[in-house]
């Protein structure tokens, strides 16, 4: 699965504290969620951890001296600082903080804070009083008004046996910590996202339902896509066979009216409504109080319709909608973007196995309120979600 850290190109940067060991399972986290890792680390870290160990998790050269005539790094050493999208310092020194302080680039790692015009994180670790003591407090107000991010070490057993603030903080946190700043610096930061997705259920009687085999994979895949480019995303959805994604505010539904007074509520403010949710287009009337029992040899159920939530939301926000099709795609995509005065819709061939419901793949084509129509290849959900949203960027007004 694609997240923020997706072929980001991250500088881990470790120095000398009893903490660096755990630099080797931040290592190993970013680079499973598809990262370059360059690590660079101090002389005094290359005690605590070996070169080569980092080397081994990352699979990329360690850069320990500014010197080294082996390191792919030697010739243009700033180069590190140039290909940074963010630079991660964990754990952090009194030391390196001190220096990073004074501007002094007397090492690659500070050189590479130095240089570098990508956002900066430090994790700080030490002894409890080195944290509190002044000094340190005034060099970490200084590079947090510079624009560092400081992820706070936590309180706890510290290494010289103590208890008090001092230790690195949560990886969990640390991990947060990049990921949002990766996503901040996203082409959709700022803006506020609203998605549907899933199958609606419109009840009969107590147990039974009308529904539909939606996995909510599509509308799950926006969402994500749209939280890891920085957006502020409600995802509203009815069941499907997910877990809530993590980092976006998650209203669950059921029936199509539920989901109506949510959408209503949710698009206040927004900028953009993406209807991936599959609505059921009708309902019972009535709905059976008790459990309905086979009586009769049949049983005739009166539906009525139920609102067109994307024809019905109206405001500044831009509309994203989804049309199933069997046949004539495009001209009966086209029409539906026309009645529900959509500014994009997203037609899908739902005649391919390889497409629409429960799979991890998509073949669809999108289709512009100026007319222009892309058919697209058949690509992963997310893949799909990133061009709707590279389309959606187009309309916004920036
Ligand atoms: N939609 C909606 N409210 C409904 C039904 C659908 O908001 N009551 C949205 C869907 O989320 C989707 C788009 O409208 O974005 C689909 O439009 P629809 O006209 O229902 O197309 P199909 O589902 O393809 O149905 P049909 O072709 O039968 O009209």
């Amino acid at each position: 699965m694609e997240t923020a850290l997706t072929n980001k190109t991250i500088v881990l940067g470790v120095t000398g504290s009893i903490a660096a060991y755990k630099a080797a399972d931040i290592a190993s986290r970013l680079t499973k969620a598809g990262a370059k890792v360059n690590v660079v680390m101090t002389e005094a870290a290359t005690r605590f951890i070996s070169p080569l160990a980092l080397r081994s998790i990352t699979g990329r050269a360690v850069a320990t001296d500014m010197f080294d005539l082996e390191s792919q790094y030697t010739i243009e050493h700033i180069s590190l600082a140039e290909a940074a999208d963010v630079v991660v310092v964990a754990p952090a020194t009194a030391s390196l903080i001190a220096r990073a302080a004074a501007g002094i680039s007397d090492d690659m790692l500070t050189l590479t804070l130095l240089a570098t015009k990508a956002p900066i994180i430090l994790a700080p670790a030490m002894n409890v009083n080195m944290f509190e003591n002044s000094v340190t407090q005034e060099n970490l107000a200084k590079l947090k008004a510079r624009g560092f991010i400081i992820v706070d070490p936590a309180h706890g057993r510290l290494a010289s046996g103590r208890v008090g603030k001092g230790r690195l903080a949560d990886i969990d946190q640390i991990m947060g910590a990049i990921q949002q700043v990766l996503a901040k610096s996203g082409d959709l930061a700022g803006k506020k996202i609203v998605v549907t997705a899933g199958g609606t259920r419109e009840p009969i009687d107590p147990v039974r339902h009308i529904g539909n085999p939606s996995s909510g994979k599509m509308g799950y895949a926006i969402a994500q896509a749209a939280r890891d480019r920085g957006a502020k995303v409600t995802l509203i959805t009815a069941p499907a066979s997910l877990l809530p994604p993590p980092g976006m505010a998650v209203m669950p539904v059921k029936t199509a009216l539920e989901m109506k007074q949510a959408v209503t509520k949710a698009v206040k403010g927004a900028d953009a409504l993406i209807m991936a949710a599959a609505v059921a287009d009708y309902q019972p009337k009535s709905v059976a109080r008790a459990k309905i029992k086979k009586d009769a040899l049949a049983l005739t159920l009166e539906l009525v319709r139920t609102p067109d939530i994307l024809a019905e939301a109206k405001g500044k926000f831009l509309k994203v909608g989804f049309a199933a099709e069997s046949e004539d795609i495009v001209a009966n995509a086209k029409k539906k973007l026309k009645n529900k005065q959509l500014d994009i819709i997203v037609a899908n061939d739902i005649t391919d196995k390889k497409s629409g419901f429960g799979v991890d793949t998509n073949k669809v084509t999108l289709i512009d309120k100026k007319g222009k129509v892309e058919p697209l290849p058949l690509l992963s959900k997310r893949e799909v979600a990133d061009k709707i949203l590279d389309k959606l960027l187009v309309f916004l007004p920036h």
